[in-house]
């Protein structure tokens, strides 16, 4: 711990960072570029590998920048900061092939010849993250945690995002120190600020500011989405998503859809003027606000119907199914909801994926019942980050 390594630096990993070795180990180290010579601090030594942060960059790679942000390096919130928008995207794109070859077992040939390239959305790199959670510092001020830390690193102004969420009165005031902020600003201007106490083991949550559920505008149409629901970070991803599942699924005028995971809407909203009034959309989602949100969203959509409960639980009570259109969280479906897709038997299947790993594995388990992952279409929905979000078509292998 604490010892400086000169590092020749290999490859990107998933996780924000990249691969070297010293005498032999890995060593996985922040704030650099495959190809660069770097000098890095040792942050943490497990058995199996070393963790680093770059110090000085000895030999800079090409796509090097200066990070636009007053905070990075510090902050744990971006991971890319220092490299060109177009660098990160092919650092995304190496990563999402990697993992569907290395966590999802696929065929290097298959995964080849898919061509994953990550795809940039309108808007640039700083300015678009319309909802932040900040974390609040022992004295008050919000902030985001530091990289594999419970530390704090206050924040005057996050760069990534949207200037109206930096406009809103959050970082300027002192909050309760161990609380959390949920600050959000709609693509129809509505701001909401929640503040989560954690009281006895249980999360308390109260509108600190603005109002509990905002409005939304994507595939032609308003949303209501509670402050606390899920709705895409960044302004352009839900039309760009809604896009992408659509041109993959194809869904034909009077087929039966399935909208996994569907929160308050979007999708079931471009399914359902897709399948017409023949059609059916079946959304399933488990928040309680998220469903009564989407059932008032959707009421004047006949062929859609909300069924409020868990993915797993409520599958085998669906009955037949021509498309599925699934978008679960981080952890992704798991092999008990890939099984019971499967079986369901459907012509085509389209998973919207914001952690590339859980698609992996997921994919993996789809290739082992006969699957084959078709298409994959990759955004870059969070710049600066390593996230990105992945939009796959599966169709039963031949
Ligand atoms: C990534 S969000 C997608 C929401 C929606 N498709 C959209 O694009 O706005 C995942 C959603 O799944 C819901 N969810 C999480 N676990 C679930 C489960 N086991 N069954 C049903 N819904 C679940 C969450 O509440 C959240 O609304």
């Amino acid at each position: 711990m604490g010892d400086v390594l000169r590092l020749a630096v290999e490859r990107v990993a998933h996780g924000g960072h990249c691969v070297a070795r010293y005498e032999g180990r890995v060593v996985f180290v922040r704030h650099t570029l495959p190809g660069e010579r770097v000098d890095a601090r040792v942050t943490e030594v497990r058995s199996g590998f070393l963790r680093a942060d770059t110090v000085e960059v000895l030999t800079p790679a090409a796509g090097r920048v200066t990070p636009p942000c007053p905070y990075a390096g510090d902050c744990g919130g971006c991971d890319w900061q220092h490299a060109a928008p177009a660098t990160q995207r092919e650092l995304k794109a190496v990563t999402v092939a990697e993992l569907l070859t290395r966590l999802g077992r696929l065929d290097p040939a298959e995964v080849d010849a898919l061509g994953v390239t990550v795809e940039e959305l309108p808007g640039g790199p700083l300015d678009w993250r319309t909802r932040v959670r900040y974390a609040v510092a022992r004295d008050g001020r919000p902030g985001l945690r530091a990289h594999r830390s419970h530390r704090v690193v206050a924040v005057d102004a996050c760069p990534i995002a949207t200037p109206a969420v930096r406009e809103l009165p959050v970082t300027d005031r002192r909050w309760h120190p161990r609380t959390e902020l949920s600050v959000v600003s709609s693509s129809a201007g509505d701001p909401a600020v929640l503040e989560h106490r954690s009281v006895r083991g249980r999360t308390v949550t109260r509108r600190a500011y603005g109002v509990g559920e905002v409005v939304e505008r994507a595939v032609g149409r308003e949303f209501r989405v509670p402050a606390e629901a899920f709705w895409q970070v960044h302004p352009a991803a839900p039309d760009t998503l809604a896009d992408a599942a659509l041109d993959l699924l194809a869904p034909r005028p009077g087929e039966r859809c399935w909208d996994l995971y569907g929160g308050v809407g979007l999708f079931s909203a471009a399914l359902a003027a897709a399948v017409g009034p023949d059609g059916a959309v079946t959304l399933v989602e488990s928040g309680r606000s998220a469903v009564a949100a989407a059932a008032h969203n959707l009421g004047d959509l006949p062929a859609v119907r909300t069924v409020a409960g868990r993915v797993e639980r409520v599958l085998p009570t669906l009955g037949d199914v021509d498309v599925v259109l699934l978008d679960p969280p981080r952890s992704g479906a798991g092999r008990e909801v890939v099984t019971a897709l499967a079986g369901a038997a459907p012509r085509a299947i389209c998973y919207v994926a914001c952690d590339p790993a859980a698609l992996a594995r997921d994919a993996g388990t789809f290739a082992g019942l006969g699957w084959r992952l078709t298409t994959l279409r990759a955004f870059d929905a969070f710049p600066m980050t390593q996230h990105v979000e992945c939009v796959a078509l599966f169709t039963p292998a031949d």
